[in-house]
């Protein structure tokens, strides 16, 4: 089993034409980020409910000392919500939230989960990327429905999608972002593509 400690990876990434180095890490939530975990769900428009009897489960996004993105984990014994995936809206479509997404799924592998569900009003396609399927509410495992998401945050119209894990090897995508010299192996995290370019550049 897949152990956690390796996915508290610090990148350091320098693109080329670019002076501007940026430091991206993932790590496990602290209890000073809750607010910041909070704040940023409201902006990104997530339920907030259920955030804090499960933030033990959370992970943060860091870039150059700012909270910049988290995902959580709801535990339901062999399987789990994954919930609250966001990254702040001026750094998105940047990787981060495929970092987030990977560790999660990394963290839920390392605590003996095997099936992942989670429901999304909009970011279906994103999820698939992962392994992720559609199914109906009803194929969640009655544990998962104890969830606050499923059973009150969460609008029926929601889509329901589940990832096995270790069916495939879609969990990992972090293969598609082998554009620097770093590949880790599976679960940790290596530098993303974000970068700020110098006004010159
Ligand atoms: C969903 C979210 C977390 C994605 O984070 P992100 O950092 O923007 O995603 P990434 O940059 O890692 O995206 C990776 C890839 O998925 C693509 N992608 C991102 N969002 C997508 C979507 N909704 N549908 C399809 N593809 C998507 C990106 O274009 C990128 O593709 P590329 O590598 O070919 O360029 C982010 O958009 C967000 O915070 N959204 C608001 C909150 C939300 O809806 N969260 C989901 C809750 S269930």
């Amino acid at each position: 089993m897949p152990s956690f400690d390796g996915l508290s990876v610090t990148a350091l990434y320098l693109l080329p034409g670019a002076e501007y180095r940026s430091m991206l890490s993932i790590r496990p939530s602290e209890r000073g980020d809750l607010r910041s975990v909070l704040n940023l769900l409201s902006l990104t428009g997530l339920p907030r409910s259920g955030v804090r009897s499960s933030f033990a489960n959370f992970l943060i996004a860091e870039q150059d000392g700012s909270l910049v993105g988290c995902v959580g984990l709801e535990l339901f014994g062999a399987s789990a919500m994954l919930r609250s995936v966001a990254v702040h809206p001026s750094l998105q479509r940047r990787g981060i939230g495929s970092k987030l997404v990977a560790a999660a799924i990394a963290l839920a592998e390392s605590k003996g989960v095997d099936r992942i569900f989670l429901l999304t009003q909009s970011q279906a396609d994103f999820f698939k990327r992962f392994g992720f399927r559609e199914v109906n509410r009803e194929e969640f495992d009655e544990p998962v429905r104890k969830s606050v998401l499923y059973s009150r945050s969460c609008p029926m119209s929601a889509t329901g999608m589940r990832l096995r894990i270790g069916e495939g090897s879609q969990a990992d995508p972090s293969q598609r972002y082998d554009s620097t010299n770093l590949s880790p192996p599976r679960g940790v995290l290596e530098c993303g593509r974000h970068t700020k370019r110098t006004p010159s550049s």
